[in-house]
Parts: structure tokens; C-alpha cells; sequence
């Protein structure tokens, strides 16, 4: 009897042990799927993110390209702008600059056209070429370097843009240093036609672009002549990008470029369309005297451009200084002095003071009418003569 209870005793306690650990069994196998059922929701939750982020990027570019082709941009293969370039061969190169190296090159359908490929790995590079895509292709006029096209593959970058002929208005008027380059003799005229529409270029992109758009980087090397010295001004896509968050590291170029920024620019950071009337009036120095911005080569007190001019600018006596001998005087003292007095207003170091680009243009329109049956310039038939009133303020 003793043993049977016994063995009764057992029995339920080897049911019990069963019990709890095929319950514990249960549970382990119960957390285990739930486990593994919140691993692999997780898992293919973040490989479809991964594949909607490839794909919206794709999408990206698309559309992107496909902007840009609804504009009218051409989209070239790596292999079709290789051979317009002969294979970027050493003698097709024009120019080298921020971006990469500049290359000649002529399109199967006969097109002159300027090759920029670039040359700089990365994010910061990638960025400004997209940007100077977007930007190029909704902005037109004759006054701005046309972008005829562009390449983007994996590996390489390219822009291409309309040829212009004479090159970078500043290798007409100084050697370049480090080339034997020797500067062509531009006249008087020419200059003052070159001004006009450069000029013209940035008044359209401060006034007629919307949102406006600040060069950042108007220099002489950004003013492209072509085959009949019409000045078209470059690199305002390029010029544009670069951050201005506070604290973000800032580049050359979002600085610009030595001796033609604005001194509120360099100081604060702080840019307006104004930063560029500064920089244009450095070019209009380079104009009237022939001289680079900055040479320390140059006498104490002559190597920054700006400071030795300014004050001989408004003194008729001695604006005669400061011109160019190459011009060898074949000027009109009165349009030097309406001229110098403009270059005045657009460098003062007050921003508030300098002009708007379109009463630098109004004040310039006159001078180059005046030239009209003479000059190079074929275009002027659409200048205005009137005056704004900005421009008689100046006593232009
Ligand atoms: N469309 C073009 N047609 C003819 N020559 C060009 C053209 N674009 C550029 N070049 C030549 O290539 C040179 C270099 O141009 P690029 O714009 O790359 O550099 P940069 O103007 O000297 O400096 P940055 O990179 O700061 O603009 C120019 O000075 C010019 O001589
Ligand atoms: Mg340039």
C-alpha cells in the first residue's frame, strides 16, 4: 500500500517536472519565434528603405536629367565627348581652373564647343556640378556663357559649353603668369563694349533671374570673349554653391577670389548682389589700367589695385595715372573720367554706396552708343539711350 501511495507520489511528481519543462520548452520556442519574426521584419523592413532609397535616387537623377533635357541640355556619353576632344588630348587643352582642366572640342555635328571635365573627387565637387546643371539650364541670355550640355556617369563629370573664341577676357590684358602667353591690344571701345555687357550679364542674373542669383566670383577670368570680343560672363553656377551656415567650413570659393572681394564679404560673411558690384568694379579697373588686382611685385603702395586707383578715380587731373599704356592714349579723357567714376562708386567700401548692376548699365549704355558706328560691337541696336535716374545721380 506504502508503495503504491509511493509510486502514485512520483508519478505526479515526475508529471509535474514534464509539465513545467515543456511549458518552459513552450515558452523558449515561443519567445524564440517572436524573436525571430521581429529580426526578419527588421531586416527586410531596412533592405526596402535601403531599395526606396536607390530608387528615389534613380527617380532623382531622372528627373534631374530629365529637367535638364526638357530645357534643352544636351546629355553626351563619356565616349562622345572623348572623341569631340581627340581622347582630351593634351593640345585640345584651353585652360585650367577650379573645376578641372578646359578642353577645345568639336561636336559630330560641326558645334565648337569648351570641355570642362572635373577634377575633384567628392562630395563638395559632386554638389556644385549638379548645382551648375540646375542652375545653367533655366537661365538664358546673351550676356551669360550658354551650357550646351553635360556628361554624368559613375566616373566621370563633364560640362560643355558654347566655344568662345578669344578666351578669358583677362589674358588680353595682362601675360598670364607661368605662360608666354603675350595680351593682345584691346582698344578703348572694345573695352568699354566688354564692360556693357558684362555688366548686362550680371544685371540679369541679380534682376531678372528669380531667385536672384549672386555670382560670388565675378572676375576677368570669368569674362569669356568670343570671336568678335562679345563678353558673356562664366561660372555663376560654380560661383553660387558652397554653404553659409554658420560654422560650416568655408571654401575659396564661397571667399572668391584674391583682390576682387567685397570687404564686407571677406570680413563678415555677409553677401549680397553688392559683394558682386564690388568685384565688378575691380574688373573695370583691370579695364582702365591694364593691372591685375593684387601684385606685391609692383612699388609700396601700388600692389593692391583698389587702394592705389581709388583716390586718383575722381581727380580728372589724375585719372590719366592710372591707364593702361597699351592703350597709348587712344581714349576720350571724357568718357576715362565717366568711366573711372563708375569704377568709384562700385568699389566703395560701403555696400550701401555702390550702385545696382542696371544703373551701372544705364550709365554705360550711352558711351558705347556713342561708338556705335565704329566699334566691334554688333549688338548695340537694342541699348537704350535714356539715362535712370540712378545714373544722372551718379552725373553720368
Ligand atoms: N567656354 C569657353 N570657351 C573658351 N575658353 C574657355 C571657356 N571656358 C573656359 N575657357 C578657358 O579656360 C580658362 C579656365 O577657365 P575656368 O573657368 O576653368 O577657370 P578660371 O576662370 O581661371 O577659374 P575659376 O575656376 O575660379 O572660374 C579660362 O580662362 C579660358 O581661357
Ligand atoms: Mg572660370
Amino acid at each position: 500500500m506504502e508503495a503504491e501511495e509511493d509510486y502514485k507520489r512520483k508519478e505526479r511528481i515526475a508529471l509535474i517536472v514534464i509539465l513545467v519543462v515543456a511549458s518552459v520548452a513552450m515558452a523558449s520556442l515561443l519567445v524564440a519565434f517572436i524573436y525571430y519574426c521581429y529580426l526578419t521584419n527588421k531586416l527586410s523592413r531596412r533592405l526596402n528603405n535601403r531599395k526606396r532609397a536607390e530608387l528615389e535616387e534613380k527617380v532623382g537623377e531622372f528627373s534631374n536629367i530629365q529637367v535638364a533635357t526638357e530645357k534643352g541640355l544636351q546629355v553626351f556619353t563619356f565616349k562622345q565627348l572623348h572623341s569631340a576632344t581627340v581622347g582630351f588630348g593634351k593640345s585640345n587643352v584651353i585652360g585650367h581652373g577650379g573645376f578641372g582642366l578646359v578642353y577645345r572640342g568639336v561636336l559630330q555635328d560641326g558645334r565648337k564647343v569648351a570641355v570642362k571635365l572635373m577634377d575633384r573627387a567628392g562630395k563638395q565637387g559632386e554638389e556644385e556640378y549638379k548645382v551648375e546643371v540646375e542652375l545653367l539650364s533655366r537661365l538664358h541670355s546673351p550676356y551669360l556663357l550658354a551650357l550646351i550640355g553635360y556628361c554624368s556617369d559613375s566616373n566621370h563629370k563633364l560640362l560643355v559649353y558654347e566655344f568662345m573664341a578669344n578666351g578669358g577676357l583677362q589674358e588680353h590684358l595682362y601675360p598670364i603668369s607661368g605662360t608666354n602667353t603675350i595680351p593682345s591690344r584691346l582698344e578703348w571701345e572694345t573695352r568699354l563694349s566688354i564692360a556693357l555687357e558684362a555688366a548686362k550679364g550680371l544685371e540679369y542674373l541679380h534682376e531678372h533671374a528669380s531667385p536672384p542669383v549672386i555670382h560670388r566670383d565675378f572676375k576677368s577670368s570669368n569674362i569669356l570673349l568670343d570671336k568678335n570680343f562679345h563678353a558673356k560672363v562664366s561660372d555663376f553656377g560654380l560661383a553660387k554653391i558652397g554653404s553659409d551656415k554658420a560654422g560650416s567650413h568655408v571654401s575659396t570659393r564661397v571667399l572668391g577670389t584674391q583682390g576682387y572681394v567685397a570687404p564686407e564679404y571677406a570680413l563678415t560673411g555677409h553677401l549680397t548682389t553688392k559683394s558682386d558690384v564690388y568685384s565688378y568694379g575691380v574688373v573695370l579697373l583691370e579695364l582702365l589700367t591694364g593691372r591685375v588686382p593684387v601684385d606685391m611685385k609692383r612699388a609700396p603702395g601700388e600692389g593692391v589695385l583698389v587702394s592705389w586707383a581709388l583716390p586718383r578715380l575722381t581727380d580728372r587731373e589724375k585719372v590719366g595715372e592710372i591707364m593702361d599704356p597699351a592703350l597709348e592714349g587712344q581714349y576720350s579723357v571724357k568718357e576715362v573720367v565717366q568711366v573711372a567714376a563708375i569704377a568709384a562708386m562700385c568699389v566703395q567700401p560701403e555696400a550701401d554706396y555702390r550702385p545696382l548692376m542696371a544703373d551701372v548699365v544705364q550709365s554705360l549704355v550711352p558711351l558705347v552708343k556713342l561708338h556705335r558706328p565704329t566699334s566691334k560691337v554688333g549688338s548695340c541696336s537694342s541699348f537704350q539711350a535714356t539715362q535712370s535716374p540712378k545714373a544722372l545721380e551718379l552725373g553720368l
